[in-house]
């Protein structure tokens, strides 16, 4: 069934859109949440149109007052959204036209093309200011682990093999890279979004006099030092989503990120390990074994960071191959970049949470960082210095590790007798080598998990995160 033809542009059509169609082609029940960016674009616009002569100043207010009164029907759950008016932009407009007869004039100079866009923008800038604050948040709650057990060791992994000793703190402080070059990523993103592409119309302006800087300065979208920013192609404004793509992209990798910090958390919280207990509250049972602790918060991180990448490819696949300029597709590049802005929000929250709760089994930690094989080349390093070349001294400490297991010890039990057979250039000292303090101490260099280095790295991340 075909329902009456449809307001905003039925002009040349006889009948409106059948039911089916309404249901396939809205887009109200998720770009909603665009509404405030909609009426700040709106009222932008209108200013633009009263100061180019296109409405009186008159005009210009009741619509501002009409959308302000819109807006807060909105913020209370009060406004009737109408799936037959298509999504956001028409739903508000109408709604405004049966307040404002003015509102006939709003869409002067305007397409929904580059009033989506607009709008998207907006919210691109809201959006990465939000998770930028998120990530902040999460690295605190890490920083504040990291300084709890300043002192802690643990071993170094390779091939999820014990290599090396470092500070827990060392291993923390990987995150807090993670993270703030996602940070970093998301203020690329804004930037890229901080063009204004109002003025671009459906793809290719309009004949009216209009002012482009206008706007944009009212939106925000400008430079440094407060100059106007709009987009330089009216095809191009209306037609690429490459903002959206890089978005989701951030999204993806933020998550990519948190997918391996919860995995060392999934693996440290296992009896095996049992390095850290995670919170209780973050944390299910099972419904058979009672004994059960489950992560199921850091699986639920690792994840969902395969959701996110999901979506990065759907706006990927969305956008190859469409020919210039708007089509239709694009409006599913929204529920793809909604759900990962939710997602990430979530998972930033859901890491902050499990690291304030987060325990750290010290004793386990020490007996894991006391295996002294984990000094092995360290040992190698010891040789170096009495002038053997490193090959050889690999080669060496590899012997002496086997002379070790022949002899079922530790590698620091063997005798002077037993470590001087495989290479004459070990003396007396060879053992202090095995003084995790003092080996340790020895990791001087920018970079390296030694306590100098250590205490560089707390001040750092102290005076970063405030
Ligand atoms: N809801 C649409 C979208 O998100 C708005 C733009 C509609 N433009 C059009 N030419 N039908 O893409």
């Amino acid at each position: 069934m075909a329902i009456k033809a449809q307001a905003t542009w039925g002009g040349r059509f006889a009948a409106g859109p059948a039911e089916l169609m309404l249901r396939f082609s809205e887009s109200v029940s998720f770009d909603r949440r665009l509404a405030p960016f909609d009426i700040a674009g709106s009222k932008a616009h209108s200013a633009m149109l009263a100061k180019a002569g296109l409405i009186t100043r008159k005009e210009r207010d009741a619509i501002h007052r009409g959308l302000d009164a819109i807006g807060r029907e909105i913020a209370t759950g009060k406004f009737k959204w109408q799936t037959k008016l298509e999504d956001v932009h028409m739903n508000i407009e109408q709604a405004l036209t049966r307040r404002v007869p003015a509102a006939a004039k709003l869409h002067t100079a305007r397409s929904r093309n580059d009033q989506v866009a607009t709008d998207m923008r907006l919210y691109f800038k809201a959006a990465c200011a939000d998770l930028i604050g998120k990530i902040s948040a999460a690295q605190r709650a890490i920083l504040k682990v990291a300084l709890k057990n300043r002192d802690v060791l643990i071993p170094g992994y390779t091939h999820l093999q014990r290599a090396q000793p470092v500070f827990l703190a060392h291993h923390l402080f990987v995150y807090l890279e993670m993270l703030a070059r996602d940070a970093e990523r998301f203020a690329a993103v804004a930037d890229h979004a901080n063009w204004c592409p109002l003025g671009s119309g459906a793809l290719a302006g309009t004949t009216l006099p209009i002012d482009r800087e206008f706007t944009a300065k009212a939106l925000g979208f400008v430079d440094g030092a407060g100059r106007p920013r709009v987009t330089p192609n009216s095809m191009d404004a209306v037609s690429d989503r490459d903002v959206f793509i890089e978005f989701a992209a951030a999204c993806a990798l933020t998550g990519v990120h948190i997918s391996r910090m919860a995995e060392d958390l999934i693996l440290w919280a296992t009896q095996e390990f049992n390095f850290v207990e995670l919170p209780d509250a973050f944390c299910t049972g099972s419904s058979l074994m009672p004994q059960k602790k489950n992560p199921d918060s850091a699986e639920l991180l690792r994840g969902k960071s395969a959701r996110l990448q999901g979506n990065l490819h759907t706006l990927l696949v969305l956008v190859k191959g469409l020919p210039l300029t708007y089509n239709r597709d694009l409006q599913e590049d929204k529920p793809p970049v909604f759900d990962s802005h939710d997602q990430t929000t979530l998972c930033l929250e859901v890491l902050a949470a499990i690291f304030t709760g987060l325990k750290v089994n010290r004793t386990k930690c020490a007996a894991a960082v006391a295996d002294p094989a984990l000094l092995a080349t360290d040992l190698a390093d010891y040789l170096v210095r009495k002038g053997v070349p490193f090959r050889a001294a690999h080669h060496a400490v590899g012997a002496v590790v086997k002379l070790a297991e022949q002899k079922r010890v530790a590698l620091d039990r063997l005798t002077y007798a037993d470590i001087k057979s495989v290479h004459p250039a070990f003396g007396r000292d060879w053992a202090s080598s095995f003084d995790l303090a003092k080996a340790m101490a020895r990791r001087t260099g920018t970079g390296m998990p030694g306590p100098a280095q250590l205490a560089r790295q707390f001040k750092r991340w102290q005076k970063l995160l405030g």
